[in-house]
Parts: structure tokens; sequence; C-alpha cells
């Protein structure tokens, strides 16, 4: 399914170290985004045989869009990857052109393509061609990937992939030093991607100060009449504000980031009681196991946290899921107060 073909759409936005296969789960279990996007996976890395990076495609059984996204500069490689990323079953590929680490940005890649506009559409189109190509029949097995990311597809590729043009997005900020957002606009335009998403700060910024909503706005007015679909990304703390921002600005949607920590229903609009957050934090770490066996059990501790955030006087209990090593830790930590929970709710309705 195209996630881009309605509007509006509100997405979970990429978040390397969060958004893997089990977080993505829960997130379309308990919120139902519009569409939903893997961490990043460098294309170099796969060129150089880092089968590793491709857990980050391990992806759940749902009708939700996924979009599998990219970074890296190397024409050659985004080619072999977005193949990959197709043949893997996504809905879409992303490329990612806002990253502000400076190991990654220093190089060219996320954010620093701000700066190589023209590689920038390179990419764009190259990507675009292993899209028509696979539509055409290309696979990964007809490009010098190695053998061992060949046997990984083989290994997790869905039977049956429809073999349709996937739309290819971008995912940028408004400037590299300093806004520039109108120039970069035009240069993304000129390459045509289906959709761009533009996270309201410069990289200089990283995460810091607020994100800067009129120049969203402004990219979406130069995006008018192209076609070319524009998302707002940057500090949306929940469904009403999303909605407010994308009328404010005329968007086609927004994607939001760090106001989902340990809070998918946040897609929904709806809080729920301290019990079914806990739940759910118990549901997300089976996920993990189930879906996510290369990780280490300590990339979990965050989220068991982050379910946490509304729970008052939960400081033990957090630091006790600062140490969790296995589902039974977690499962010995939060059992007790779930039912201890359900019985208060209880005892106050009799
Ligand atoms: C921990 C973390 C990891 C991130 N990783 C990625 C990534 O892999 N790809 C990407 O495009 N953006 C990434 N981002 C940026 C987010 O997608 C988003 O643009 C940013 O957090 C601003 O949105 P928010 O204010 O809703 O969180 C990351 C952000 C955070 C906090």
């Amino acid at each position: 399914m195209n996630p881009w073909n309605h509007t509006p759409i509100i997405g979970q936005a990429p978040m390397d170290g969060v958004t893997d296969a089990a977080f993505r789960y829960i997130t379309d279990l308990y919120g139902k985004p519009d569409v939903l996007f893997t961490e990043f996976v460098n294309v170099e890395g796969l060129g150089r045989n880092a089968v590793k990076l491709l857990n980050a495609f391990i992806k759940h059984t749902t009708a939700t869009p996924i979009i599998g996204q990219l970074y890296g500069t190397d024409l050659h490689h985004f080619y072999n990857a977005a193949l990959i990323v197709a043949e893997l079953g996504f809905s879409g590929m992303d490329i990612n052109m806002g990253c502000p680490a400076s190991n990654i940005a220093r190089r060219g890649a996320g954010a620093g393509l701000i700066r190589t506009p023209d590689r920038a559409k390179e990419i764009i189109h190259i990507v675009k061609k292993a899209s028509l190509d696979f539509a055409d029949g290309a696979t990964i097995d007809s490009t010098d990937a190695t053998k061992a990311v060949k046997k990984w597809v083989h290994d997790h590729k869905p039977e049956n992939v429809s073999r349709s043009i996937l739309p290819i997005s971008v995912k940028t900020r408004i400037g590299y030093d300093e806004i520039i957002t109108t120039e970069w606009m035009q240069h993304l335009l000129e390459a045509s991607p289906t959709a761009i998403t533009i996270h309201g700060r410069t990289l200089k910024q990283m995460y810091t100060g607020i994100a800067n909503w009129d120049e969203i706005g402004k990219s979406s007015e130069i995006a008018k009449g192209s076609g070319v679909k524009i998302l707002g990304n940057g500090d949306v703390s929940s469904l009403e504000d999303a909605n407010e921002k994308i009328q404010t600005y005329n968007l086609d949607g927004v994607l939001i980031g760090r106001a989902s920590f340990g809070n998918p229903w946040i897609f929904k609009g709806i809080e729920v009681s301290i019990a079914a957050r806990l739940q759910a934090a118990l549901e997300h770490c089976r996920a993990f196991q189930s879906l996510t066996l290369h990780a280490h059990f300590a990339g979990l501790r965050k989220h068991m946290v982050w379910y946490c955030k509304f729970f008052r006087n939960s400081a033990s209990v957090r630091d006790q899921l600062m140490h969790i090593e296995t589902v039974q830790d977690v499962e010995n930590i939060l059992i007790p107060i779930i039912s201890s929970l359900e019985q208060n709710r209880r005892s106050a309705f009799i």
C-alpha cells in the first residue's frame, strides 16, 4: 500500500535505537499511526557486508505501511540497498538527509547532504531507478551485494512480494549551519520525490531550541503544485497538536518522534490507565524477545522506563527496570504492580 496516497498522514518518525521491530509492533498495536519507519540503515555498511545492520529491517506482520530508511552517500550502494528494501516488502524507501550526528554529517551523509544538493538529487534518482528496476523484476541477486547480504534477504523476504514501484521519500532539516529552506526545497523538488518530511531545525541546532514551523509552512508553500507531499516534524506533542499544525501550515501530514516514547496511544489521542501502560510495557518486552532476537536486552531498558513516565512515585520501579536482563525480570517487576493497580481499581469501584 502506498503510504502517501491518503492525507493527512500522521506517522511515527524514524528513530535510531528506538523504532526497532518491537517498538513498531507496539506502536502499531496501540496507536495505529498511518505510517511507520525503520531505524536508518547505512548503505555503505551493507556494501561492506555488515549484515547485522539488516536487523533494522526485521518487521512484524501488519497492514500498516512500513518504510525502510537508508543513509549514506555512495550511489552504487544506495542502489543495492534500495533493492533490498523493496525485496523485503516495505511500502516505501526513505532517504535520510537530516541526521546531525557528526560522524555521519561530516562524511557528507544525513544532514551533510544539505551541503551537496547535486549528490542529494543523484541519490533520489538512483533510488528511483532501483524502485523501477525492482518493479521490472530486478533482485538483489542480480547485484554485486555480498553473499551473506543476499542470504539474509532470502531468509527474511516475504513470499509473493508485489513488484510495484515503491514511492521514494526524503526526511531532512531546514538547513545546515543556517536556514536555507527555499533553496534546499527547490533542489529537492527538482528530483521529485513522492514526499518530503521537514524537521524544523538546522543541523547546527541538533535537537535544541524550538522547531521552526514557519519554515515548515514555507516548504509547503514552495512545494505547492509540485505534487510532492510535505510533512512537518519537530516537537509535536499530541494528536490535537498534530492536526492543528497540519491545518495551520497547510501540510499533508506530520511525523511524531519523541512524544511517542512509551506512549503509542498518542496516535489515537487517548489517555490510558497506568495498569494499561505497564501491560503494554510487558507486551513490548515479549515482542522484543520474539522479534528482536539479535538485540541486547539493555536496549529495552529505556523503553520500559518511558512507560512509567505517567506513573507517580515510580522511582524505585524505574531503577529496577534499568537492570533488567530477561523477560522474566520484567514480569517479576511489573506483574505484581499491574495486579495491585487492578485490585485498587476494583475496590474503588465497589
Ligand atoms: C533517539 C533519536 C534517534 C533518531 N534517529 C533518526 C533516524 O534514524 N532517522 C531519521 O530520519 N531521524 C531520526 N531522528 C530524528 C527524528 O525522526 C525527528 O526528526 C526528531 O526527533 C524531531 O521530532 P520530535 O520532536 O517529534 O521528536 C532521531 C531522533 C531521536 C531523538
